[in-house]
């Protein structure tokens, strides 16, 4: 029997996209092979490089405008901030990823959301040996006993992925490994990460969210790992404690 189509899959992924988020945000994921109309702006962004950034860049500002269609924000072009940061319409926090065959987009109001991190990654191959040796180590905890292989270590590079695209807006600054500890329930899908106090940034008019332990999930679906992040307005994040 044929397996699930690429559709399908992207569909099946979009499901997976919604649970990883609270109710309130809306997500969107395009495959990267799909060709759509972009704003000037957009295609003016990427108009000199190479095609496989041009597409994954553009699939990106695809899924970005499906997910701001979804809250009724679909206005204008999707701009690049001066760290490459997404600039999102005002009132709207979101988020970007492309990897492999997809690209996601998650938004929200702000008056739901303080700030939204997503992040895609292919599973295989595994990441590059000194990667590995430098994201995982003591700071990264799988309580149920399962080793550290090169999947929970590609999961906790990937939840501080999420994490620094999440915390990016109100902390300005790039994170170390070290800068983040995670521990990780690879059976529930689950994390939870602590985000070095130093990036307290005391002129920020924003209460300082790195100080709120996130929780927050992820998934596997077709080879791709999917995670999200996010802190909600009150300031709780969004999927949970790790261990009940
Ligand atoms: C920015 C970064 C997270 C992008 O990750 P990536 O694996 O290259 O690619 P992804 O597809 O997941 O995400 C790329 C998208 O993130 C978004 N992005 C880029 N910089 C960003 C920032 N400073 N803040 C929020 N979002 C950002 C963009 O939308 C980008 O896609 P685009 O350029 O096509 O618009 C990563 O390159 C990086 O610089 N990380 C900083 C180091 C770090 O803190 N790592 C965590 C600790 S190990």
């Amino acid at each position: 029997m044929p397996g699930p189509s690429p559709d399908e899959l992207a569909t099946e992924a979009a499901a997976a996209l919604v649970d990883l988020f609270p109710p309130f945000v809306r997500v969107a994921l395009v495959p990267v092979a799909d060709r759509r109309p972009a704003w000037a702006e957009e295609e003016a962004a990427v108009d000199r490089a190479v095609p496989s950034r041009r597409r994954e860049f553009l699939a990106g500002r695809a899924a970005a405008h499906a997910a701001l269609a979804a809250i009724g924000r679909n206005e204008g072009p999707v701009g690049v901030g001066p760290r490459r940061q997404p600039r999102w319409p005002a009132g709207v926090v979101g988020s970007i990823s492309h990897a492999g065959a997809w690209a996601g987009a998650v938004v929200a109001g702000s008056e739901h959301a303080r700030s939204l991190g997503l992040d895609i990654e292919v599973l295989d191959p595994p990441l590059p040996e000194d990667v590995e040796r430098a994201v995982a180590g003591p700071l990264v905890a799988e309580p149920s006993g399962h080793p550290l292989d090169a999947y929970a270590t590609k999961v906790a590079f990937s939840v501080r992925e999420a994490v620094f695209k999440c915390l990016f807006p109100a902390t300005g600054r790039l994170l170390e490994p070290t800068d983040v500890a995670v521990e990780l329930d690879l059976r529930e899908g689950r994390y939870r990460a602590v985000v070095s106090g130093r990036f307290r940034r005391p002129e920020s008019a924003l209460p300082p969210i790195q100080e709120v332990p996130l929780a927050g999930r992820f998934a596997v679906i077709a080879g791709h790992l999917l995670t999200g992040a996010c802190v909600q307005a009150g300031g709780a994040s969004a999927g949970g404690p790790v261990r009940t």
